[in-house]
């Protein structure tokens, strides 16, 4: 078998840069290690910054995102029992969308299977060969076959476990880390929402976020440990605590329940002879500013672009380019995500000095236009240019 492009991972990295590169006319094999249903099922981030949604709709696959995505113009912080309206729109001219992970992944693999071109679920054994020569392999097994595919370029898309990154030669990897000291506890529930906007509050207790995926689905955060097993908390005990860190909760049948941990990661660099990482295999983000899936899309708009000036025109400068381009974002995005972990957490090692440094902060966003528009302009997403 032999293809330009040969990708590793559906999820959204994998699945939009195939896209992409399907409407400029370049051929790719996407492997991905998990069933169809199991990455359509799979429920995790849920939040699309404008040019995430303007991306989506380009590329072809934005139909009905526009139709049943939900827009935001803002989002409340809440401290002391009280909550503050940050007016995103008014601020930046820009709005979020809220539209689940698992539906843009959805309508991705429809659109996929629509232009015929290989996308092979439940790939076992998937290695990468001869990264750093012109002809790179990626070989797996399947229903106890082995298959090899010989690309011009791999596109690692296989996040943060996969075996993209691990195939870089380890010399030439700077890993920047950091794990935070707590985890996010997640429900989706059958409730409607408490609040038409995001509720991101900060409490004695923890951190608790409130967001939604409709007008009859509200899907909940809280700060919990983060070695928490679930079990302990039952359903009576997680309202309870989410109404005491929220003001307020509508209760429901709770469909799912998932620990995340938080992280902050990036390796660099992202390119390796015709390997390419994108998306979480090359950086993770704590989920505070809603940032994961966003940072991916940003990636696969470079590397498609790098893909098309490189297979269209043999031009090879945007692809030298590649890693030091979506770095300059990743680091921004980090920062962002990092220091809105930081504002809204409880660090149980924070001595009282910290914590009065935490809520002067909250204060200042709130009296402070300048300090609203800084965040209001991360959350709704950096431009793709600087
Ligand atoms: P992924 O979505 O991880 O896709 C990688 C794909 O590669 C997967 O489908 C995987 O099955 C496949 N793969 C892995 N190994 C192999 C292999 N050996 N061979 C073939 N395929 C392979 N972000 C937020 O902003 N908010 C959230 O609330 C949030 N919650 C999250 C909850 C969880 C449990 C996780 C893991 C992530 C969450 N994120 C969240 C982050 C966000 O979902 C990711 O940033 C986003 O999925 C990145 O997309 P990706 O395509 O780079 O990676
Ligand atoms: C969602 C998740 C986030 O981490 C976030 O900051 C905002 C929204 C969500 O799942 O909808």
């Amino acid at each position: 078998m032999r293809t330009q492009v040969g990708i590793v991972g559906a999820g959204p990295a994998g699945l939009l840069l195939a896209q992409l590169l399907h409407r400029a006319g370049i051929d790719s094999v996407v492997l991905e290690a998990r069933s169809r249903s199991h990455i359509e099922g799979r429920i995790r981030a849920g939040l699309l910054e404008q040019g995430s949604v303007d991306t989506l709709v380009e590329a072809g696959v934005g139909a009905r995102l526009m139709r049943e995505g939900l827009a935001h113009d803002g989002l409340d912080l809440r401290f002391d029992g009280r909550s503050h309206r940050i007016d995103l729109h008014a601020l930046t001219g820009r709005r979020v969308t809220i539209y689940g992970q698992q539906e843009a992944v959805k309508d991705m693999v429809a659109a996929r299977l629509e232009t015929g071109r290989p996308l092979h679920f439940e790939v076992e054994d998937v290695a990468l060969h001869d990264i750093a020569t012109d002809h790179p392999q990626i070989t797996w097994s399947q229903d106890g076959v082995t298959r090899e595919v010989h690309c011009d370029v791999i596109a690692g898309c296989d996040g943060f476990h996969g075996p993209s990154r691990a195939a870089m030669p380890p010399d030439i990897l700077r890993v920047y880390e950091r794990v935070y000291p707590f985890a996010w506890l997640g429900i989706l529930a059958e409730a409607p929402p408490v609040s038409p906007e995001l509720i991101y509050a900060r409490h004695a207790d923890g951190f608790a976020l409130a967001t939604m995926r409709s007008s009859q689905l509200s899907r909940l955060y809280l700060q919990c440990a983060s070695d928490e097993d679930p079990a302990l908390w039952p359903d009576a005990r997680l309202w309870e605590a989410l109404r005491t860190r929220l003001g307020a909760v509508n209760e429901g049948n709770i469909l799912q329940k998932g620990v995340t941990a938080m992280r902050s990661f990036v390796a660099e660099p992202m390119r390796h002879g015709r390997l390419f990482l994108a998306g979480d295999a090359a950086h993770i983000v704590p989920p505070t500013g809603a940032k994961g899936m966003n940072l991916a899309v940003a990636d696969v708009r470079v590397l498609a672009a790098a893909l098309t000036g490189f297979f269209h025109r043999g031009e090879t400068a945007l692809m030298d380019r590649y890693s030091e381009i979506c770095l300059k974002r990743i680091w921004k995005v980090q920062r962002f995500s990092w220091w809105m972990t930081a504002l809204l957490h409880r660090f149980s090692d924070a001595d009282p000095f910290e914590h009065r440094v935490q809520v002067a902060e909250l204060d200042y966003l709130v009296h402070s236009e300048a300090a609203r528009t800084a965040l209001a302009e991360q959350y709704v997403g950096l431009p793709y240019d600087i």
